[in-house]
């Protein structure tokens, strides 16, 4: 039963003369507690009449975590390195604290700080030196490329670490493209699916777990998946970039990589963009047709890319297959979070949190963020 405003009032005036005296004693004789004061000028009103309290289920740290739907553990992080063939670490501008490791000790130290703090999962992006890079991007599959070496070096070193690689012809193709481009600007599929499959091999045979075709190519992850079992690697999985989008937030990781798209030339044009084959910003139910088709091909982890502008087409992808979801906090999201708080504008840490449980409350399991290592210490409690 609802009491009565008046009864509600009348109470109040019990109270309220019984917290003047020292020890406020209540109608049923027991002692009761003081009630707090309120600032002088703070209205008198009559309570309001409601069924429903929400703030009832937020009053104390203790409850709310008690009744957290969702949480945050390094277990979900998959920290992205970058790799280079010089001798020592190199910063990168756009991504304040991230650098070019120098392949060798200085990899493997890095994972082994990232491991001690139970971010076990990496995915390794090369940064291949330009006299390397061709427009049919034949590096991509050299056996003792930069990143099969690596992940060699870490599988080597940590055989628990799950190793995560990307599958794409941007960083090895001297246009600058995911695909190989013919000299009208056309972006050819299935010849480039042919070359990803062999990277993907490649990668598999240097002992990579998980491989992660992020050129959105169609038809790219049945053709891999068969590739793989042909050569006897039923084991390693595929996470397929399943949303991808054409995006203005990969711009410091293409400083990274140095893999932006090329200017044209007279006898050859080279599109400026990525737009014929990653998916325009404006759709969303494109993503579901991309992932039946991927579900379909054999596809084991469906990631959406970016992250934070894209948590719709997460919860899209959540609510309509049963494979783990990945999203990718990229390289631009990660630069305006380092921006804003290097000039004071955020407190980092509590914003780079907020973002990363807003991917798992979205529907993702698995997060590849450029923040794993720091965020593993916030988790742990480190300053
Ligand atoms: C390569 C690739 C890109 C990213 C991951 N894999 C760049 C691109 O598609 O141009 C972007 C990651 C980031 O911005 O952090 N295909």
């Amino acid at each position: 039963m609802v009491p009565s405003a008046q009864a509600a009032c009348s109470r109040r005036a019990v109270i309220s003369r019984a917290a003047v005296t020292e020890k406020p004693v209540t109608t049923n004789g027991t002692t009761a507690r003081a009630k707090p004061g309120v600032p002088e000028g703070t209205p008198i009103v009559t309570p309001q009449n409601l069924p429903s309290r929400p703030r009832r289920n937020r009053r104390s740290e203790t409850f709310r975590s008690g009744i957290r739907e969702n949480w945050l553990s390094p277990a979900h992080f998959i920290l992205p390195i970058f790799v280079h063939e010089g001798s020592s670490n190199e910063p990168i501008a756009s991504m304040p604290g991230i650098n070019r490791l120098a392949y060798g000790k200085n990899v493997v130290d890095h994972v082994a700080e990232a491991r001690s703090l139970g971010v076990n999962q990496v995915v390794i992006f090369p940064k291949t030196p330009d006299h390397l890079k061709t427009p049919s991007a034949q590096e991509a599959f050299n056996p003792n490329g930069l990143s099969q070496r690596t992940i060699r070096l870490l599988k080597d070193a940590f055989p628990d670490v799950e190793i995560y690689t990307d599958v794409a012809l941007d960083p090895y193709n001297s246009d600058g493209h995911d695909g190989i481009v013919r000299d009208d600007g056309v972006i050819l599929n299935d010849e480039t699916v042919e070359y990803l499959c062999r990277q993907a091999v490649s990668q598999a045979e240097a002992g990579a777990d998980c491989v992660s075709p992020s050129d959105m190519m169609d038809g790219r992850v049945g053709a891999i998946r068969r590739a793989l079992d042909r050569e006897g690697h039923t084991h390693v999985s595929i996470m397929s970039y399943t949303a991808k989008y054409a995006s203005a937030f990969y711009g410091p990781f293409r400083d990274a990589l140095a893999s932006a798209p090329k200017a044209g030339q007279a006898h050859r044009r080279i599109p400026p963009n990525k737009k014929e084959y990653q998916m325009d910003p404006a759709n969303y139910r494109e993503a579901l047709r991309e992932a039946a088709a991927d579900e379909a091909e054999g596809a084991d982890i469906m990631m959406v890319k970016p992250g934070m502008p894209y948590l719709d087409v997460v919860r899209s992808l959540r609510d309509n297959t049963s494979l783990p979801i990945s999203v990718y906090h990229v390289s631009g999201e990660y630069a305006m979070l380092k921006a804003a708080a290097e000039r004071g504008w955020l407190n980092e840490k509590d914003a780079a949190l907020e973002a990363l449980m807003c991917f798992r409350r979205a529907g993702a399991d698995l997060i590849l963020t450029y923040y794993s290592v720091e965020a593993a210490k916030w988790l742990a409690g480190e300053k």
